[in-house]
């Protein structure tokens, strides 16, 4: 009897799931800009985002592929309506959602909102929970675009639950699958990319991509280069699971951050860019530094990020290099490309001279290679490449077949 309901539970367990997430967005790793790193609440306006869309055009990102404009946190009222429906708070909004997303459309871009799982969203506004239809339904009318799904106040063992639960009661994928469903049932009116934002729970790389377009694969980056490293460290145990439609989100980036020098900066971009992460950027384009436009802006990079093979770079050890340290920036990373293999040199622990033999380089071999480095611009062809790296700098270097 035992063994027969055992049986019948695994059974249950295993059913597949009823809808997946198969809605030909993000082929390619998504680009944007989100409002949160930029002033947190205060960015989630109709200001910031028109400003956003404007700079887009003017700064030239557009052409270079940014396209998704985000409103994270904050942009509704502290209440749902008397109809149960999200407000978008009027002193943020003062012509509504629809207008704003609109123009942004004409423009030839995309808009983003941020919803959470919960009773109510990270900052305190009302969470989508038993929500979830009658929400997609709303985001449809809008002309919404991409979708962020945050976990804050989501079913927990404490009560009443907090912001932050460590104690989840259940499996995040529970509280993922109501909203995921609806935007399955929505797609015929309006096709949403969706990201999960699970911070890394329950494994969400191995079943993230028939939920949503990207997930988060940790908690957030705090815009330091402790975040940088910790986070680059976890996608690199599971750059596997990255593939066109569905990739690891290693969260926003945070070029323009107080905390990163103009080499850390490099570092983030790179990284980011060559595990295949969506390049969401979190500064104000206002008053952008050249420095940074530079970086966000390094069209070799990008067009690695934007390789239509979709496969992340990953780690490599070679001979006498030393194992990876969990947390730490590895020297050594390397990943397919449809025309060739990129590398990625990073001294993410100490200034040096950084050396591979394209032998030791997984998906290359013996033989003679051309190569580009994207941030110097340098080219060369042998059988290795070499580079002088300050300290937390990184060099992305495209080899391709002499
Ligand atoms: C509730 O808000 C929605 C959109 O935010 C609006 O369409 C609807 O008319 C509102 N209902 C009431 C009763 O105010
Ligand atoms: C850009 O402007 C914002 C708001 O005024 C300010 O907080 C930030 O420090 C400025 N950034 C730079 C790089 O000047
Ligand atoms: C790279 O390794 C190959 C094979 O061991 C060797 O023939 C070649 O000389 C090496 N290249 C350099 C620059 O050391
Ligand atoms: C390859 O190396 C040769 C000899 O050093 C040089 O003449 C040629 O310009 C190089 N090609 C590239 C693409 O760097």
């Amino acid at each position: 009897m035992k063994s027969a309901l055992s049986t019948l539970f695994l059974g249950l367990a295993q059913l597949p799931i009823g809808e997946s997430l198969d809605n030909g967005l993000g082929r390619t790793p998504l680009m944007g800009w989100s409002s949160w790193n930029v002033a947190q609440c205060n960015a989630a306006s109709a200001k910031y985002a028109l400003d956003t869309a404007n700079k887009f055009v003017s700064l030239g990102l557009k052409d270079l592929g940014y396209q998704y404009i985000n409103i994270d946190d904050c942009w509704s009222t502290k209440s749902r309506n008397a109809s149960g429906k999200l407000v978008p708070d009027p002193s943020k909004w003062p012509d509504g959602i629809k207008p704003v997303a609109d123009k942004i459309h004409s423009m030839g871009l995309k808009f983003g909102l941020y919803g959470d799982a919960g009773q109510m969203t990270c900052a305190g506004y009302p969470g989508s929970e038993s929500h979830e239809a009658s929400d997609v339904a709303q985001l449809v009318e809008w002309g919404v675009d991409f979708w962020k799904f945050d976990n804050c106040y989501t079913p927990c063992l404490d009560n009443p639950r907090p912001q932050t639960c460590s104690r989840p009661a259940g499996s995040t994928k529970t509280w993922y699958t109501p909203m995921r469903d609806a935007i399955v049932g929505a797609q015929k009116l309006r096709n949403i990319y969706f990201n999960l934002c699970n911070w890394g729970r329950d494994n969400v790389w191995t079943w993230g991509a028939q939920y949503g377009n990207s997930w988060r694969i940790s908690e957030d980056n705090w815009g330091d280069f402790a975040s940088v490293a910790r986070i680059a460290s976890i996608a690199a145990g599971i750059y596997q699971y990255s593939a066109p439609g569905g990739f690891n989100d290693l969260d926003m980036l945070y070029i323009g951050s107080p905390k990163l020098t103009t080499n850390e900066e490099r570092l983030h971009f790179g990284l980011w860019a060559i595990t295949k992460s969506p390049l969401v950027l979190g500064l104000d384009l206002d008053n952008i530094s050249d420095t940074r436009l530079a970086i966000i802006r390094n069209k070799g990079i990008i067009d690695i990020n934007q390789d239509p093979l979709g496969k992340a770079a990953t780690t490599f050890r070679p001979p006498g290099a030393p194992a990876p340290v969990s947390g730490q920036v590895y020297p050594y990373w390397a990943g397919p490309l449809s025309d060739g293999v990129v590398i990625g040199l990073c001294a993410g622990t100490a200034a040096g001279t950084y050396t591979v033999n394209f032998t030791d380089v997984p998906g290359l071999g013996a033989g003679t290679y051309t190569w580009k480095e994207m941030y110097t611009g340098q080219t060369g062809n042998g059988t290795s490449v070499s580079f002088n790296i300050d300290l937390h700098d990184m060099r992305v270097i495209k080899v391709t077949k002499a």
